[in-house]
């Protein structure tokens, strides 16, 4: 029995699904949302990885990566033996009707995606696969990679009566992964295959109908899902627009911050005053230091990779790009401008290490990235974070962190505030940087409170605001 007493009240009755799911990169962070998800509406899953440490933590309800009420569900699905985690990939194989596919495929030197997870999955697949099974690719791959899973697969196997191939995109934000499973705002599923079709329709029937066999706190069953089924290249093209889309949105707000910054505007004004047109919204325009993270980059960089490779020039989107690089060097230019020439040891403090709030995964984070700069320049440099110290000590083991801000703000000489991880919003200025020396403030996000900063006469910049 796990840590957390089973919540007792009634469940929806909901006869257990007769699917046999397997997720193969279960314990990563598409994966692990998917698979619990999967359980969660009444599948038996099996969750494949080679990743021991994980594994063995899985199965006593715990996760290295930090998901928003992940462990509640984890625990209730190990105690009803409705999910359970292994290494044994063939096993695992063997024993589904449907096979998700969610292992990595990471950006390589030229922006091109590495598929090698991929292909040494199809290969297994190929030598595998016993009875029809749905292959459903919810990695992010590029268009085309559905063709060469399914080349891979025919070496052996024949379509449409062994094995069919689906595209069902994951359009998850990292730690709210489970929300974003839950209470989609839409279900993507590619394929050519009527009777694969069929299968995925049965899989997430439960969550369209709102039923699940644990207790889900955002399953809402008046809530309607937008459950969109297209051909495979559209729904993969779809996965890389949205993601596209979305970092093109971050480099706008940053480059209209930058103008702003130049003319004396209030970016904070200027977000509020364009979030008021239904047709922009106020969310996701939030100026920063830039667009990190495992996915943004990584799928902006393939689906140039793709424009190109079929003679087609992105000038936008690699504006997009170039934005983003620019914005880490404007961050830098700031520090460097409060700091005069050199910053050999010179104390600045990073408020915010992961590559943004409410996670602990610091891959790709730009904070990371401008750590190393700073470094580079021979300048000391402390950070905090909420979620991430370990995971930053594992990554950067020369960097000197703590978890209090206090001990961070202490002796800094600039302080950099890099996400808005509420903690930062209420800090006591009065004991930070030196004995008569406050250290400068650049608050990249805007969050921080003015009139304490002004109370406590400290020097700050707020990015897109007046210089
Ligand atoms: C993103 C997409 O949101 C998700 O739909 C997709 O499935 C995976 O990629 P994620 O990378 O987890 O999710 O994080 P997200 O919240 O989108 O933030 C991405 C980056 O953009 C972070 O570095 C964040 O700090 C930055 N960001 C986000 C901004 O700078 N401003 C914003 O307004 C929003």
């Amino acid at each position: 029995m796990c840590k957390q007493q089973l919540i007792k009240e009634a469940l929806k009755p909901l006869a257990k699904s007769e699917i046999n799911i397997g997720v193969l990169g279960g314990a990563g962070y598409v994966g692990l949302v998917t698979g619990v998800g999967l359980a969660a509406l009444g599948h038996q899953v099996v969750s494949q990885d080679i990743d021991q440490n994980r594994l063995e933590m899985l199965r006593d309800a715990r996760s290295a990566v930090y998901e928003d009420g992940l462990e509640p569900i984890l625990c209730q699905l190990i105690d009803i033996d409705q999910i359970s985690f292994t290494d044994d990939q063939p096993g695992t194989i063997r024993s589904s009707d449907a096979i998700f596919i969610a292992v990595g495929t990471p950006s390589l030197a030229d922006g091109a995606a590495d598929l090698s997870a991929v292909i040494a999955v199809a290969e297994q697949l190929r030598d595998e696969i016993s009875k029809y099974t749905v292959v459903v690719v919810k990695s992010t791959v590029p268009v085309g990679t559905i063709d060469v899973v399914t080349d891979i697969l025919s070496q052996k196997l024949t379509p449409g009566e062994d094995f069919d191939v689906v595209s069902n995109p994951e359009f998850l934000r990292e730690g709210s992964g489970l929300i974003d499973f839950f209470a989609p705002s839409r279900i993507i599923v590619g394929s050519d295959s009527e009777r694969a079709m069929k299968v995925l329709r049965d899989i997430y029937e439960p969550l369209l109908e709102g039923h699940s066999v644990v207790n889900v706190p955002w399953i809402d069953a008046s809530r309607e899902i937008p459950y969109v089924e297209t051909d495979v290249t559209s729904a993969q093209l779809t996965k890389y627009a949205a993601n596209a889309y979305l970092a093109t949105r971050i480099s706008f707000i940053n480059e209209i911050a930058g103008i702003s910054e130049k003319v004396g505007g209030n970016i904070g004004d200027i977000v509020a005053g364009l979030g008021l047109d239904p047709r922009i919204g106020p969310g996701y325009l939030q100026p920063g230091i830039g667009f990190g993270g495992p996915c943004l980059d990584k799928d902006l960089r393939a689906l140039i990779t793709v424009a190109g490779e079929n003679s087609y020039d992105p000038v936008l989107l690699n504006g997009v790009l170039q934005r983003n690089e620019l914005q880490l060097r404007e961050v830098m230019n700031k520090i460097s401008g409060a700091l005069g020439s050199s910053l050999y040891q010179k104390r600045v403090a990073l408020l915010g290490l992961a590559f943004k709030e409410g996670t602990n995964d610091v891959r790709h984070s730009l904070s990371i990235r401008l750590y190393r700069a700073l470094r580079d320049q021979g300048a000391s440099v402390v950070g905090h974070d909420v979620l991430a110290l370990d995971e930053v000590k594992e990554l950067e083991p020369n960097l000197e962190v703590s978890s209090e801000v206090s001990d961070v703000l202490a002796g800094a000489e600039v302080v950099v505030v890099l996400n808005s991880e509420s903690v930062y919003t209420d800090i006591d200025w009065s004991s930070a940087g030196l004995p008569g020396q406050p250290p400068f403030v650049v608050d990249t996000r805007g969050v921080l409170d003015i009139a304490a900063l002004e109370a406590n006469e400290i020097p700050f910049y707020v990015l897109g605001s007046t210089a």
